[in-house]
């Protein structure tokens, strides 16, 4: 059967206190509908969104989703969101619904909830818990069937006390979604039309309910103010410190890394405390990343140590490198074995030879460094003239003295040796010594100045 999502995404989100709409609000790096469609996406074969605040920039951070979009113009309830996107529903699929504020649910929790609603069934996912207050309340028969939901503002004081809650996703045909929503009447406390009032409509059809649990009751917590968002995100990141731990990765804080993306680890990876990982990272066997250091979107080759203080941004890192303490290795650079880049060190665009090292207050940008060079401190790649950017080269075996300027386009020969504070404009040939400053002058009888 043919199994269609629907992701209810209209609320404003008041309480979030922001002119972004709700659900492009962030946890772990990703905006929570997008962690909605990553999870659901590949189990069903459509996703439906219900927007209606922000539409445009709902749709716009969902520019690249194959989704269709329901446009619910006023919030008149979770019923009448659904129903706003069933015409464009298959009357033979089954039907998830979806919360776009509930980030965190796991795709193996909604396989089971659509296996539980097979057969012309109901799959309602529901938690119990110790402090119930401001769900739906799960309603049970004395045969233990459910055979309604009572929101919060409609519950009497029994029903209250009721500790078996509705996450709000379900499982459900649409041709049984078409027969009751329909049917809905916004007749309760808060004038809505209720999604949950088709439960006591299914249980009078003669439909089975079945409940399922989620694995941990946060994959079904809902973000509405910044506080939930701020516990969901230190629970999401603790889950992934715990993963990184089982495969073997030595955290000095568990509490203290944060991974926004994927995060690929070998075997005894060292990860120091308030570090930061985007994108998709890789850290290959035996690497160190030592305190606050940032890497994003980057590979990181065996054995290498990224020192504390670093940012290391798009790159590739090879093996045995010593990258750090204040390095800035920013996107393009590439870097081959036992490459060395020190302290208050900026490259981009790069590719640093095997063994060479930029050890100090250096910048080098678009350039080419062969193998085993040695660049001195303060040198600068003078890689653009205000328009345009011109390329660098260094040969095999260099040598740069500290502070000397090579101005590109510029092709240091192998084995070169730069004199310090030279200012380097021209190319360069084999083993040879450039010197490019002026020489020093003694100033013959020259006297100190007096004091008038
Ligand atoms: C809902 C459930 C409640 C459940 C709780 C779980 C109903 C009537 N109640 O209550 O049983 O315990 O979720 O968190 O379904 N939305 C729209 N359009 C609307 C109304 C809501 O898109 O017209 C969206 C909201 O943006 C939100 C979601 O639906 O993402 C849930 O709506 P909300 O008003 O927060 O439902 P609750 O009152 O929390
Ligand atoms: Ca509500």
């Amino acid at each position: 059967m043919k199994t269609e999502a629907i992701i209810l995404a209209a609320g404003q989100g008041s309480r979030m206190k922001s002119s972004k709409p709700k659900v492009l609000h962030e946890v772990a790096g990703k905006a929570m509908v997008q962690h909605v469609l990553d999870s659901s996406k590949h189990i069903v074969d459509h996703c439906h969104l219900v927007v209606g605040h922000g539409a445009e920039q709902v749709k716009e951070s969902l520019k690249n989703e194959a989704v269709t979009y329901a446009l619910q113009e006023q919030q008149l309830g979770t019923g009448h969101a659904v129903a706003q996107a069933m015409p464009e529903v298959s009357e033979e699929s089954l039907v998830l619904v979806l919360y776009g504020d509930v980030p965190l649910i796991k795709s193996e929790t909604l396989s089971q909830l659509i296996l539980a609603a097979q057969d012309g069934q109901l799959g309602l996912l529901t938690a119990t818990i110790s402090n119930p207050h401001g769900y739906g309340r799960i309603v049970r028969n004395d045969k233990g069937e459910v055979v309604a939901i009572v929101e919060e503002k409609d519950a009497d004081e029994p029903q209250k006390s009721i500790t078996e809650v509705n996450t709000g996703i379900l499982a459900v045909s649409a041709a049984h979604l078409n027969n009751w929503l329909p049917r809905l009447s916004s007749e309760n406390a808060q004038k809505e039309y209720y999604l949950t009032d088709i439960i006591e409509m299914a249980a009078a059809d003669g439909v089975a309910i079945n409940t399922v649990s989620p694995t941990c009751f946060e994959e079904t917590l809902g973000v509405n103010n910044r506080q939930q968002q701020a516990h969901l995100e230190r629970w999401y990141q603790r889950q992934v410190a715990e993963q990184l731990m089982v495969q073997g990765v030595t955290l000095m804080d568990p509490e203290r890394i944060d991974v926004r993306g994927t995060l690929t680890v070998g075997q005894d990876v060292v990860i120091d405390i308030n570090t930061v990982f985007e994108g998709d990272v890789s850290l290959e066997s035996g690497v160190y990343v030592g305190p606050n250091s940032i890497v994003k979107s980057s590979t990181i080759g065996e054995g290498t140590k990224i020192n504390a203080n670093s940012i290391v941004d798009q790159s590739i890192i090879g093996p045995k490198c010593d990258i750090g303490p204040f390095a800035r290795i920013r996107p393009g650079t590439e870097t081959a074995a036992q490459a060395k880049i020190g302290n208050f060190v900026e490259t981009k665009k790069s590719i640093i030879g095997a063994g060479s090292k930029v050890n100090h207050l250096s910048y080098v940008g678009d350039s080419v460094v062969e193998d085993s060079v040695n660049i001195g401190a303060g040198t600068i790649t003078c890689n653009y003239d205000g328009v345009n950017k011109y390329k660098t080269k260094i040969g095999t075996g260099s040598f740069v003295g500290s502070n000397s300027t090579l101005v590109a386009p510029v092709a240091l020969a192998s084995e070169t040796f730069v004199a310090a504070g030279s200012v380097i404009t021209k190319d360069t040939e084999n083993g040879k010594l450039v010197v490019g400053r002026s020489r020093q002058k003694t100033i013959e009888g020259w006297k100190r100045p007096t004091k008038d």
